[in-house]
């Protein structure tokens, strides 16, 4: 029960390719299954994915990247305003972020496992239905942005560490894409555990990268295999063909050491040193709740690149078209 009203305006593409011409639709307000809610959306942060699905490039791997219309948009954050019949644990008016990314989630590289057909999207809109076990609680104080941008890197960053390696205090840690927005919050986890971190940046983001306590290696100018040697572990959230060509240097990874990787082409793993693991993200709320409310706390932050206001086409396309570059320092988020 809760709020009622008859419909609202949801972003849709029509047809898939990068023009990324969007439109405002008006919807109906949509049924909930019994375990869900429907949040108000206060903030919604792009991911590269939205971009790639956005043209069309996953159709052929989840159901709901095939269907169009579509609805983009993955992390939200708003306010609860309709519950289900069997939601427990959060109350109407709460304030509430995460990733739209179906109901299944349990792992595995695609996610087109589960009973919605794979991840959904929606947060480019008005409302968006969401369910439950999807759900974080917004701490006092964070602004809905941060909440936004906070929900898919955050939880990608954790199982890229901890899921898919197994990262440890005083380990010597590589995370390649120091400054891509899932990389920042790699590095903060890794210095959180007191880790010896290293990341590659260009030139222009060394300081961002010495902010977050980590030692830049400049993949512009440096070569990182000969920069340093003997990893302990690594994470790959975004690397150049001519530094990948090294992955599997004489000494650069320890035996035993695991390169994680958010990039997925290819197969699933590799054997060798660094043994390769490809993940693609899967729902986490209760590791999620917990950056958060570490977040809150000052422990963990997020650069946010641009905010755009208001829910038209010339800012979807702008959001988008600046996403596509892969050159934004921290994330895009819309802000309604
Ligand atoms: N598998 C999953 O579950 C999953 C989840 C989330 C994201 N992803 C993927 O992970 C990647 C990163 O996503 P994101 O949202 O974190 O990216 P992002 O924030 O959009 O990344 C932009 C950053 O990447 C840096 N960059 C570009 N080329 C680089 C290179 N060769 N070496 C080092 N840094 C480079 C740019 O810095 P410079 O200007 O210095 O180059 C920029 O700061 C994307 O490919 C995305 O699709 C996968």
């Amino acid at each position: 029960m809760g709020a009622r009203f008859s419909s609202f305006k949801q972003a849709q593409t029509k047809a898939h390719n990068d023009t990324f011409e969007f439109d405002i639709a008006t919807v109906d307000s949509p049924t909930l299954r019994d375990s869900d809610v429907l949040v108000k959306v206060h903030a919604a942060a792009l991911n590269p994915v939205d971009h790639v699905v956005s043209r069309g490039v996953l159709k052929d791997l989840w159901p709901e990247a095939e269907k169009l219309p579509f609805t983009p948009g993955y992390d939200f954050s708003g306010k609860i305003v309709r519950k289900g019949r069997a939601v427990k644990g959060f109350h109407h008016g709460q304030m509430v972020c995460g990733v739209q990314w179906g109901t299944g989630s349990k792992g595995g590289r695609y996610h087109a496992d589960d009973e919605e057909g794979g991840p959904c999207g929606g947060s480019l809109a008005e409302y968006i239905r969401v369910p439950v076990s999807s759900l974080v609680k917004v701490p006092k104080g964070m602004s809905p942005e941060t909440a936004a941008a906070l929900s898919m890197v955050c939880q990608t960053a954790y199982q890229g560490l901890f899921d898919y390696n197994s990262i440890k205090s005083g380990d010597k840690v590589i995370i390649f894409g120091g400054t891509t927005a899932v990389g920042q919050i790699a590095i903060q986890l890794a210095k959180n555990m007191r880790c010896n971190v290293f990341a590659t940046c260009s030139t222009g983001k060394i300081d961002f990268v010495k902010a977050l306590g980590a030692t830049p290696i400049d993949y512009t100018k440096q070569s990182w295999w000969e920069a340093e040697k003997g990893f302990d572990a690594g994470f790959c959230t975004t690397i150049g063909d001519s530094d990948a060509a090294h992955l599997k240097d004489d000494g650069a990874f320890k035996p035993g050491a695991i390169l994680s990787s958010i990039l997925t082409a290819g197969p699933a793993t590799e054997e060798g040193t660094p043994k390769v693991v490809k993940f693609v993200f899967h729902q986490d709320a209760k590791a999620l709740q917990q950056m958060v409310d570490d977040a809150a706390a000052g422990k963990l932050k997020i650069e946010i690149n641009k905010t755009w206001k208001g829910l038209t086409a010339e800012n979807l396309k702008e959001m988008f078209t600046e996403q596509k570059t892969a050159k934004s320092l921290g994330k895009n988020v819309l802000v309604l």
